[in-house]
């Protein structure tokens, strides 16, 4: 028998709720059996297989161009905006755009900026390397990921700082104060479609060996991307490919100062990088969470939720559950890979779509980075970005390492 979940006497658990060890405190202290929560949003879920649930469910959207609406921001020319992206299309609408674009993200593609991404790592740490000191956030992960999302583009090396101005502004769309922000946002917007419309119409008419290329190029059955398409596709590689990025290599790389052991071991075994990234971003991943809405009223586990019900998908969570990831509180790149993957790339219809190019870019990055800065430690507290269910990383991350390498 179905009960509407407004009905259920459910626990409560904030969505901003605290370090990894408070939530598995939260977690433990669960009745057992708890699948189910409430928090500020509507409901929550966070096991492994209820996570999967939701997010592999057609009828729960994403609520990702609702998430200013959320916000109390009513704006409706910025909020039709939104609502355009991938990120949030939905039904056949999402289905052709993936299957249009998807064979531009694949591996193989990922794979050719490989020689250029090390280019660029090795490029941030020479400047720091003899000291032996960095800020790790303002001297590498701020910087690493927007020349590769320019090369990615085929966007010139003199336009890195345009484009790095640009892509900052835009994502102020993830900040807590937005209703502060969205003329600075928009504006930012405008600037980098202009741009970009330039840089379609020079491939268009001069083809390269770019993703660009690939997607003007892209064509099934007929059916081609439109150029406002394009744009959108080129914003939405902006704002889910660069924080994401640098905010990941930011708390794998606070992971390892905790686990010298680790970083030796990745130092003198680089071929270990790829179960170090999988194993990093389980066990601190920067995308915590992310959140679905009821787009028609949804029957789950006997429980109905009306249309329109928001629900939050605890992807940190379900990446520590014990019968899915065995010691899930053990940090260890030498474990062998679970049979289920981690959860921080998402699940369902709106996987991860750079996936392949956020992998190779941690995979060159973390081999590279325990070479260069051996013994690495951290040199005074990291400070953290606000906790929520948007992208968390450090802000602030003194360390210090042997230099001359
Ligand atoms: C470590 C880095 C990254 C992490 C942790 C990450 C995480 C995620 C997650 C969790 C989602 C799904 C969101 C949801 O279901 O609500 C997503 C979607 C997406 N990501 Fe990433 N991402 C990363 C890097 C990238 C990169 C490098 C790109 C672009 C080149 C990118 C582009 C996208 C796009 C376009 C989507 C939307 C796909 C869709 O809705 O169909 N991401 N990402």
């Amino acid at each position: 028998m179905s009960t509407l979940a407004a009905d259920l006497d459910l626990p409560e658990i904030p969505l901003d709720a605290g370090t990894f060890e408070e939530r598995r405190a939260l977690r433990t202290a669960l009745p057992d059996g708890t699948w189910l929560f409430r928090n500020l949003i509507g409901y929550g879920v966070l096991r492994y297989e209820d996570a999967i649930g939701v997010l592999r469910d057609k009828r729960w959207h994403s609520a990702s161009g609702r998430i200013p609406e959320l916000m109390g921001i009513t704006r409706q020319d910025f909020l039709g905006r939104q609502r355009g992206s991938i990120l949030s299309a939905e039904g056949d609408e999402h289905v052709r755009l993936r299957r249009l674009v998807a064979p531009a993200f694949n591996p193989r593609a990922a794979d050719r900026l490989r020689p250029f991404m090390r280019e660029v790592m090795n490029g941030l740490i020479d400047p720091v390397a003899a000291n032996g000191r960095a800020d790790f956030v303002a001297d590498v992960t701020e910087p690493y990921p927007i020349p590769i999302i320019c090369e990615l583009l085929g966007a010139p090396r003199s336009d890195w700082q345009l484009f790095s101005r640009l892509a900052s502004d835009v994502l102020e769309i993830f900040s807590a104060d937005l209703a502060d922000k969205i003329d600075l946002v928009m504006s930012a917007q405008d600037e980098l479609d202009e741009y970009t419309r330039q840089l379609i119409a020079e491939r268009r008419s001069k083809p390269a060996d770019d993703l660009l290329t690939d997607l003007i190029a892209a064509e099934e059955a007929g059916d081609k991307l439109s150029t406002d398409e394009l744009v959108m596709m080129v914003n939405a590689v902006i704002v889910g490919g660069t924080d994401t990025t640098r905010n990941q290599l930011g708390c794998a790389v606070s992971l390892f100062a905790e686990h010298p052991d680790q970083w030796a071991l990745l130092a003198e075994r680089p071929e270990l990088a790829p179960r170090a990234v999988e194993e990093s971003m389980r066990f601190f991943g920067a995308v915590r969470g992310t959140v679905r809405y009821a787009s028609c009223d949804i029957e789950y586990r006997d429980v109905v939720f009306p249309a329109g019900t928001f629900i939050s998908v605890g992807l940190a969570d379900a990446n520590r559950q014990e019968d899915v990831f065995p010691e899930p509180d053990r940090f260890d790149i030498t474990k062998p890979a679970p049979e289920q993957p981690q959860l921080t790339f998402g699940s369902g219809i709106h996987y991860c779509l750079g996936a392949s190019l956020a992998r190779a870019e941690l995979q060159e990055a973390l081999p590279l980075l325990a070479q260069r800065m051996p013994n690495l430690r951290l040199d005074g507290p990291v400070q953290w970005k606000p906790e929520g269910v948007g992208i968390f990383g450090p802000a602030e991350m003194p360390i210090t390492f042997d230099p001359g390498h």
